[in-house]
């Protein structure tokens, strides 16, 4: 009998830990992303509760955070990994992700919801993402949080390609792109957590993982 599969999705239980393993062999993958995921997951949290997101709706939030990414699985490690600029095709191979993902966490009926927001994380708040072009509040709301977090953590860490960019610089692309790649609601909502995330996120983070 397995009481914990009937419990609420948290944070730090088995089923929690078991999506941190599975996130764990994508990420073993390319190590510039290492920690990428658990950081987006962390964040989707912060503001999901930010904008009064509570018990479950919080946690599925949480969880797909950690799995966003899952469908790189299936892209090959010499697209993934590329050094140089992405040819055409590579690009579309790269974009194809997002339903990769969604057609693995689909095959579980209780990753029903976290599927639907993997699937359109890529999608921007004016309708030129992907894969569906879907607008504005068209697109879940956890999608939305997600963007934005991925976007925060993608910029300010490190790749094989370039430094970080600061947290500063951070901040003034994401109120650039408000009403364009995000939801300008959710943007606003951010306030306070940009000084917790950099606390947190620091860059003496980035270069302890550029050791790696
Ligand atoms: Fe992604
Ligand atoms: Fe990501």
């Amino acid at each position: 009998m397995i009481d914990w599969i009937r419990e609420p999705l948290g944070r730090h239980d088995l089923f929690h830990d078991v999506i941190e393993c599975l996130v764990a062999a994508l990420e073993a993958k390319d190590v510039y992303t290492s920690g990428h995921a658990s950081r987006v997951a962390d964040m989707a949290y912060d503001l999901a509760k930010k904008i009064g997101m509570r018990g479950n709706r919080l946690d599925t939030i949480h969880i797909a955070g950690h799995l966003h990414d899952i469908g790189k699985i299936g892209i090959p490690d010499q697209v993934l990994n590329k050094k140089g600029r992405l040819l055409p095709h590579e690009w579309a191979q790269i974009q194809q992700h997002p339903e990769i993902g969604y057609n693995i966490l689909r095959k579980s009926k209780r990753l029903d919801r976290m599927a639907k927001i993997v699937r359109f994380h890529h999608e921007r708040w004016d309708g030129k993402g992907y894969p569906k072009g879907l607008k504005g509040e068209a697109i879940p709301m956890g999608a939305r949080i997600i963007a934005i977090c991925d976007t925060i953590d993608a910029m300010t860490s490190l790749r094989s390609y370039r430094e970080p960019f600061t947290w500063e610089y951070c901040r003034q692309e994401v109120a650039f792109n408000k009403g364009k790649q995000f939801d300008p609601v959710l943007v606003d909502a951010i306030g306070d957590l940009w000084g917790i995330w950099e606390k947190r996120y620091s860059t003496s983070y980035n270069k302890e993982r550029y050791l790696l």
